[in-house]
């Protein structure tokens, strides 16, 4: 039996281990949530782990599910993280806390995805963001050969620039995330599906009596509630005013139930 772990806000990161999972076959793909158990340890053939960027560095609740799983058997792990822009040493950082288990990683991937950041960017449109998955397959596809061929994929070198980011700005976005959510707020368009909460990673939506969201400040700044939000009723402070809203379009919204 083989195994993927994936985390992830808009879609993306599971569109590329459902990818994965399809084409190797006989293979669990598994949402980190913080539901998920840690208590037994993994056994898998093929071990593959799937992960977005965020601050040129893993999310907080990914990192600290890497940091507690125990493995007992994989004959094959692979890490395959996605951004839009640059990842910095985001896969270094991974590596090294699977060798504290003394398992190192077989093969590494990179691939681009369209962004889904809208605190100090923006989404990428629908037909930009299709072109970039469309360039992204081909990327897919050569990892899938190398995971059939068990190859070793090394990582890439990281540029200081990318190294830099990763030392300095993770960290603080890291001891900071779970606050953050205190900038959102729901407009008048809220209709009280529950959406935001279902999709959420860490239940830190609760609805209040009238249908309400309220964050609950364990938030991991995924964005997922802001851009499954069928009413387009969840923002971000002043920021994601005006701003594109993104999910993956191979992804339906019950998938991250
Ligand atoms: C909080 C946050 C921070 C992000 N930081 C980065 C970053 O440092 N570098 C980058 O290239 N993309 C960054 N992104 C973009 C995502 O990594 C990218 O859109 C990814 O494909 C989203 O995957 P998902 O759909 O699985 O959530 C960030 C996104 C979010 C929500
Ligand atoms: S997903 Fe949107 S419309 Fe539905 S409850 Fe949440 S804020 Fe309201
Ligand atoms: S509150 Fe929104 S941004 Fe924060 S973890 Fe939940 S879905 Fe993600």
């Amino acid at each position: 039996m083989n195994r993927i772990y994936y985390f992830t806000g808009s879609g993306n990161s599971l569109y590329i281990a459902k990818q994965i999972a399809e084409k190797i076959g006989d293979c669990e793909v598994i949402k980190v949530t913080n539901k998920i158990g840690i208590s037994e340890p993994i056994e898998a053939d093929v071990l593959g782990f799937v992960f977005p960027i965020y601050a040129w560095g893993m999310p907080v609740m990914f990192k600290n599910f890497v940091k507690q799983i125990q493995i007992n058997k994989a004959d094959y792990v692979f890490v395959i993280t996605n951004y839009a822009g640059n990842c910095g040493n985001a896969l270094k950082s991974f590596q090294k806390e699977m060798i504290k288990k003394n398992r190192d990683i077989d093969a590494f991937g990179e691939v681009v995805m369209p962004s889904n950041y809208l605190v100090m960017g923006n989404a990428h449109p629908k037909e930009e963001a299709a072109k970039i998955i469309q360039k992204a397959k081909p990327t897919i596809d050569d990892y899938v050969r190398n995971i059939y061929d068990r190859k070793h994929v090394p990582i890439k070198k990281v540029k200081f620039a990318g190294k830099f980011l990763s030392a300095i700005i993770y960290p603080l976005f890291a001891s900071n995330v779970r606050k953050s959510d205190k900038s959102f707020f729901f407009s008048d368009n809220c209709n009280g599906c529950g959406i935001c909460a279902k999709v959420c990673p860490s239940e830190n939506i609760i609805l209040n009596e009238n249908k309400q969201p309220i964050w609950q400040h364990h938030c991991e700044q995924c964005h997922a509630c802001i851009h499954w939000c069928p009413q387009r009723a969840i923002e971000f402070s002043k920021k994601t005013l005006q701003k594109n809203r993104y999910t993956n379009p191979e992804i339906k919204v019950s998938e991250l139930f």
